[in-house]
Parts: C-alpha cells; sequence; structure tokens
C-alpha cells in the first residue's frame, strides 16, 4: 500500500533540522530598552515584565554592551522623560533622554542598530499620543511635534525612526521634514498596522504612559479589522514607509501574512510585553516550558511571514540559539 509517509523525515534530529523551513536567527530580533532620565545608574526591575528593566543612561550601555557581546544586532529605545507636560516638550528636545542614550550608543557601538520609537505617549503628561483638545487627541497638530521628534532622533544618530502613534499622514509627514534637513537616507519603520490591544498592559506600566482618560480606540485599529489594515499598510507604503510593522504579533499572525502576501516591504512584527509577561507567568507557575514556548512563538510569527520580530525576548533567544537551541 501507498501512502504519504510524512514520518520518514521526521526520523531523527539532523533529517528534522534539514528539511526545517522556518528559522530564527540572531539578525531577526531586536531587543526593546527602556531608557529613563535621571540617575543614570538605575536599574529598576518592571514588576509586570519579569526579566525587564527601567534603566539609566550608564545602566542601558551596560545592558547593551553585554547583550551585543553574545551577537545582539538591533535595538529599539523607549524614553522615560524627567518631565511630561502638554506638549511633550521633552519628546523633541536635543538634550533629551532618547538623544542622548542613542548619541553614546552609537558612539560606544557603531554597528549596533539604533532604533527610534517616535511617540508622545511617555512625554505627555495625559499619556496620549497626541495633542489634546476638549478630550479630542487632534490630528494634524500633532504631525508637527511628531515629525521635530524623528528629526531629533535622526540628528541624534539614529538608524531607523520608528513612528507608533497611529496618528493619519505621520509617515509622510516625518518623511518630508527628514528630506528637507539632509536625512533622506534615513529609514522609516511604520507601526503600519497598529491594534488599539489590551497586551499593551505591562508596556504602559513600564513606560509610565497609560492615558490619564479615555483610551486609544480613535488611533488604534479595532481588532475585529483585517482590511482596515491593508488600507492602513497602503497608506503607508505610499507615504513613503521603508519597514511595515504589525502589533502585536501572536495573536495577529493573519495579518502578518496578509501584509507579507500583498507588500513587498520587509514585515516586522512586535511580540509585546503582554505576549512577553503571559509567558513569563505561565513558567512561572510551572504550566509551560518559557524556553520551548517562546522559540515556538517566535517561530510561528516568522513562518507568518515577519522578517523581523521585536521581543523582550531577543536577548535570552540570542544566548539559546548560540547554544544550538
Ligand atoms: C507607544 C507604544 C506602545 C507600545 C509601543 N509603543 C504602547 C501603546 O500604544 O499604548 C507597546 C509595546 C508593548 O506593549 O510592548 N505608543
Amino acid at each position: 500500500m501507498h501512502f504519504y509517509r510524512g514520518r520518514r523525515l521526521r526520523k531523527t534530529k539532523p533529517l528534522r533540522k534539514m528539511v526545517r523551513e522556518t528559522r530564527l536567527h540572531p539578525e531577526d530580533l531586536v531587543q526593546p530598552y527602556f531608557v529613563v532620565e535621571g540617575d543614570e545608574n538605575l536599574e529598576k526591575p518592571i514588576s509586570s515584565m519579569p526579566g525587564q528593566f527601567q534603566l539609566g543612561i550608564k545602566s542601558l550601555l551596560r545592558h547593551i554592551a553585554k547583550s551585543a557581546d553574545k551577537g545582539l544586532q538591533s535595538v529599539i529605545l523607549f524614553g522615560i522623560p524627567g518631565i511630561k507636560d502638554g506638549k511633550a516638550s521633552q519628546a523633541y528636545n536635543p538634550s533629551g533622554i532618547i538623544q542622548k542614550a542613542v548619541a553614546e550608543i552609537k558612539s560606544a557601538h557603531p554597528e549596533l542598530v539604533v532604533i527610534t520609537d517616535v511617540c508622545l505617549c511617555e512625554y505627555m503628561d495625559h499619556g496620549h499620543c497626541g495633542i489634546i483638545k476638549d478630550g479630542q487627541v487632534l490630528n494634524d497638530p500633532s504631525l508637527e511635534l511628531l515629525g521635530r521628534t524623528a528629526l531629533s532622533h535622526a540628528r541624534a544618530g539614529a538608524d531607523l525612526v520608528a513612528p507608533s502613534d497611529m496618528m493619519d499622514g505621520r509617515v509622510g509627514f516625518i518623511r518630508n521634514i527628514l528630506d528637507e534637513n539632509g536625512f533622506s537616507d534615513l529609514p522609516v519603520m511604520s507601526y503600519a498596522v497598529k491594534y488599539a490591544s489590551a497586551f499593551y498592559g505591562p508596556f504602559r506600566d513600564a513606560a509610565q504612559s497609560a492615558p490619564s482618560f479615555g483610551n486609544r480606540k480613535t488611533y488604534q485599529m479595532d481588532p475585529g479589522n483585517a482590511r482596515e489594515a491593508m488600507l492602513e499598510a497602503s497608506a503607508d507604503l505610499n507615504e513613503g514607509a521603508d519597514i511595515l510593522m504589525v502589533k502585536p504579533a501572536l495573536p495577529y499572525l493573519d495579518i502578518i501574512r496578509d501584509l507579507r502576501l500583498n507588500f513587498d516591504l520587509p514585515v516586522a512584527a512586535y511580540h509585546v510585553s503582554g505576549e512577553y509577561s503571559l509567558i513569563k507567568a505561565g513558567a512561572r507557575l510551572g504550566y509551560v516550558d518559557e524556553k520551548k514556548v517562546v522559540l515556538e512563538s517566535l517561530t510561528s510569527i516568522k513562518r507568518a511571514g515577519a522578517d523581523v520580530i521585536l521581543t523582550y525576548f531577543a536577548g535570552e533567544v540570542i544566548t539559546w540559539l548560540r547554544q544550538g537551541e
């Protein structure tokens, strides 16, 4: 009797490895860091994200040096300023926390890809991603501040700027400002398809950026929508985005796949704080094996079509990959 014997190629580990279709590489991964203005040696554990820290600038450099030694190639930075106000002034202050951190990292590690998150929520006293008037998040006036922020990151030496605010038109606006100021070769990684997700909960503790009223549903996308993701991605492509991101990752694998099939730009996926913390919690309770669940999750994100994965597990995964899993 003849039938398909899929088990033939699953017989041994080397055979299974030989025919594996999707492999994680250290180069795929981006490690996010939270950098805090003030005490330069701060190293404060984030209680909702075990294993992650709020770092002063010197501690950040120590953490990055260790990870870079292990083979980490890319980082994305989130800033927590000393002062928050109604116009996010510290977001575009040339000597703000992110601008300083970028300059110091690039001088210590010129090869490291340093990405900056361009958003206003961590810098606004109300925690929204744009200017507020009469309880509304204003779109067009917010673009001006986002443009200034991106330009200040470019001037500090960032390799990639990543707008995450979900205001309409911001990719084009940022692209113009960069071009007009001599940064026409600086790429923009757009958080093109960002859902209004409960999986960002732990991040908002970490970055102290929870909105003080309302929610982000007037700018971030409704989780039920897939066709709209194509509209958002097309808009950002047309405005000049160089990389399109989907966020969160695991609950939105279909969207990652849709982007992969419909666009030829690199696709990034953000395995967000809630995805991280759920695995950490499950592992701590002994319900799941952390390493296996992490590798399976990230492999699935890549298999769905992501070229780049932002994940708080990046540092750990790189160590595991070096040990040959
Ligand atoms: C800023 C921003 C957020 C995340 C990345 N950039 C939070 C939000 O939109 O509320 C979430 C990242 C994560 O959860 O790991 N706008």
